[in-house]
């Protein structure tokens, strides 16, 4: 049987899998997930749903190439509308913008009723995620942040515990990186730090004094995430 790899971004995802889950991978595109996970036997059996049909085409190509056409079933669904909640344990939706990924959560009640576990890989808006699930009373379980074709992503898992989790004030920008720290999670939080000073060259310009301290405490905290990893010696700096 012909093998392949998952590029980083995807392997992440791919991890964080529970072995032996039944998984919905929404917006599928090329199916890879999936098939590789049924290949590498992590799980039996998977539905790959994308909203659009050229991408399941694809996927279907590739479901025969590597002969797994058993295993996965192809499911045209707008985010999870079409997605049976007893097929599934696991969902996963990677490669997509933060505010889309929430309004499919936020599309499928069942979700928290059933207390599906997701495994999320944004491309963009993170912070926003991050916020949404905490507001809906979701709970980080993991997060790692990967190299992949040169740029940082971040893959984070959640799941609904019906309580308000409290979180510190460097949440949005952190999540639970500081648990898996490495190198890349370093740089990351190294691009937090430059996102949070520009906004608050904004902040000084319009006076709001409100905004700028907290992002200066928010930039004091990650600086100490960095350090105490040994990253860069921050804490003499400031
Ligand atoms: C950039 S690709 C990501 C593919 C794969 N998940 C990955 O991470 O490599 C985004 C996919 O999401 C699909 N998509 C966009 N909006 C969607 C929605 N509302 N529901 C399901 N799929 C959607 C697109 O058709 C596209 O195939």
């Amino acid at each position: 049987m012909r093998q392949f790899k998952l590029d980083n971004r995807l392997q992440t995802c791919a991890d964080f899998i529970t072995a032996g889950a039944k998984i919905a991978d929404i917006g599928t595109d090329h199916a890879y997930l999936p098939i590789w996970l049924v290949m590498n036997n992590k799980i039996k059996s998977a539905v790959a749903s994308d909203l659009n049909i050229l991408p399941l085409k694809k996927a279907e190509e590739n479901l025969k190439k590597y002969n797994v056409e058993d295993n996965i079933k192809i499911v045209q669904s707008d985010g999870l509308t079409r997605i049976n909640p007893h097929e599934v344990d696991e969902i996963v939706i990677a490669g997509m913008g933060g505010e889309l990924i929430s309004q499919i959560i936020d599309g499928a009640s069942w979700v928290k009723k059933e207390k599906k576990r997701l495994i999320l890989q944004p491309v963009s808006s993170e912070s926003d995620l991050r916020i949404y699930l905490r507001d809906n009373k979701f709970k980080l379980q993991r997060e790692r942040a990967v190299l992949s074709f040169g740029r940082i992503y971040t893959v984070f898992s959640a799941i609904y515990t019906g309580k308000f989790n409290k979180t510190e004030i460097e949440y949005p920008y952190v999540g639970k990186l500081y648990e898996e720290i490495n190198k890349t999670s370093v740089e990351y939080l190294k691009r937090q730090i430059k996102d949070l000073e520009n906004q608050n060259k904004g902040n000084l310009l319009r006076k709001n004094k409100e905004d700028y301290f907290s992002n200066l405490c928010i930039i004091k905290r990650i600086k100490k995430i960095i350090s105490d990893f040994g990253g860069e010696n921050f804490e003499r700096e400031s």
